[in-house]
């Protein structure tokens, strides 16, 4: 009698009270699984929530609800939507969480009524309907928008992935905040297909749980916060291979980087780096050639000792446009063939300069402790004159007085050399004298001065003589090519600088 009183009365008067983190079940929680919920083997008042934190929450069944002894094994393992706290009574069951989590015991159960109960017409159990109207719901159950008593935590605003407005029982909106922990803001909105979706800035786990009506947002990791969950984030948009960049162009963009290494070239496209697949030498940034499919100087010089080098390059009004694109590319093919980094096992440094009337700065020496910025360096040197001289003694000294201290990243233990390439003689004429002066003045502080003469934009050659003299007579230091041969020029000077075996050429 005092049982089937008891059941009667209390077995379908069941809810879900509070909750609080408990052990995990081994099975995950996703995004996809929210509202999943999964039973305790061991604990017939408990099961577990999957909330769209990714979080299994332990939540109680409490006044004599339990979860019967089937569900327990059978949902240990898998996820279900049902309502796990049902058709069953359990004596354990009134703890509150409250208690639960104070692990205070647990107090005594409530008297049941056991007199026949008072109220003349039976409340409404679960999915009983015509409620309002046709009577109440039991115990904490609630009336739906079409009528038909449902449990509380059918009540709470839908989640990730759940139905909203007409998709759910409430008609509710997505939630705004957790309902477990209202401290979390969700970033739901109800989506094109009535179904809560991540807006910009949510966290978010695949692609699908970004709102589709946004248009490029997608899942993913913030690159400066790679620890953080994912977000549904904008797209940055990028140039890719050959396509315009940099501050120049119209749109502005950065070079992709995410999947292959492209840089802004000095003509404002993106060009593939070293190492990079190509299909072509085109592909390639300045410097570069496409051997066996990818980017590659084509020219590689090992030292086996450190060495420091100064360029000194003339761009005096006799040297052409077109030439001067010869130049550049010379100094970036230079500048990627030796191993620039300053150890003194075998690194090479790499300073340049220009000189016509006066000089003009590229890059120290000290500049070569980051390739990437010498290389920037060298590829984007300004190669316009200023004014229509050659004073090739001015770039002798200040290579001495600057460019080979130790200030400017001048290392004692590595030998010097000094490179001038020039296609003519010193102007002022008068002043040749103390460009031999100046490359003497190198040459007694151990500097060895090799010199590249070019011809000049009519084809003539003017200066061998002095190109001699500057090499200080000698002949293995005087190169002498035309602009479209400098490439030869480099495997000749890399021989003489580290030797010819260790200069390898891409064929
Ligand atoms: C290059 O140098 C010339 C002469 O000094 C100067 O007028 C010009 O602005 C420079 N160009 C750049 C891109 O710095």
């Amino acid at each position: 009698m005092f049982i089937s009183s008891a059941i009667s009365c209390v077995s379908v008067v069941y809810f879900f009270s509070s909750f609080v983190t408990a052990g995990r079940p081994s099975i995950d929680c996703n995004f996809e699984d929210s509202g999943t919920r999964v039973s305790d083997r061991e604990d017939s008042c408990i099961y577990y929530y999957c909330t769209s934190r990714r979080l299994w929450e332990l939540r109680t069944c409490a006044f004599g609800a339990s979860v019967p002894k089937f569900y327990r094994k059978y949902y240990s393992h898998k996820r279900t939507k049902l309502n796990l706290c049902r058709n069953a009574f359990s004596t354990e069951c009134y703890q509150t969480v409250l208690e639960r989590k104070k692990g205070e015991p647990t107090p005594p159960k409530p008297t049941p009524r056991s007199t026949t109960p008072t109220t003349p017409r039976p409340c409404l159990k679960e999915g009983q309907g015509r409620c309002p109207g046709g009577g109440k719901c039991c115990g904490d159950l609630q009336c739906d928008n079409k009528g038909i008593c449902r449990p509380l935590e059918d009540f709470v605003c839908p989640v990730l992935g759940e139905g909203c407005l007409g998709n759910h029982v409430t008609n509710q909106e997505c939630c705004k905040r957790d309902p477990i922990d209202t401290n979390i803001i969700l970033n739901l909105k109800c989506g094109p297909g009535k179904t809560c979706c991540v807006t910009e800035g949510g966290e978010c786990e695949e692609n699908s749980d970004c709102c589709e009506d946004q248009n490029d947002v997608v899942c993913k990791i913030d690159e400066n916060n790679p620890e953080e969950p994912k977000t549904c984030s904008r797209v940055e948009e990028c140039a890719s291979l050959k396509e315009k960049c940099g501050p120049s162009s119209a749109k502005q963009l950065d070079c992709c980087n995410d999947v292959t290494q492209l840089q802004c070239s000095r003509e404002a496209t993106c060009c593939a780096e070293r190492g990079v697949m190509c299909s072509g030498s085109d592909d390639c940034c300045r410097g570069l050639e496409c051997t066996a499919k990818t980017c590659q100087p084509p020219t590689r010089i090992e030292c086996p000792s450190p060495i420091d080098i100064v360029f000194a390059v003339d761009t005096s009004c006799s040297v052409a446009d077109i030439d001067k694109d010869h130049l550049r590319t010379f100094m970036t093919e230079v500048t990627r063939a030796f191993n620039i980094d300053d150890n003194l096992q075998d690194g090479v440094l790499v300073g340049a300069l220009t000189f016509n009337q006066g000089y003009q700065h590229t890059a120290y020496l000290a500049d070569g402790k980051d390739d990437g910025k010498l290389l920037n360096m060298i590829e984007n040197m300004n190669l316009t004159e200023v004014g229509c001289k050659t004073n090739t003694f001015t770039a002798l000294d200040v290579m001495k007085n600057i460019y080979f201290t130790q200030d400017h990243g001048e290392r004692p233990a590595a030998k010097n050399w000094a490179i001038v390439m020039t296609d003519g003689k010193t102007v002022p004429p008068g002043k040749q004298a103390k460009t031999f002066k100046n490359a003497d003045a190198l040459r007694a502080m151990g500097t060895e001065v090799l010199t590249i003469g070019l011809p000049q934009s009519d084809g003539s050659i003017v200066g061998e003589d002095e190109w001699l003299g500057i090499a200080g007579g000698i002949k293995e230091n005087v190169f002498t090519p035309d602009f479209s041969k400098l490439r030869e020029t480099l495997v000749s000077i890399g021989g003489r600088l580290c030797g010819e075996q260790n200069v390898y050429v891409n064929t």
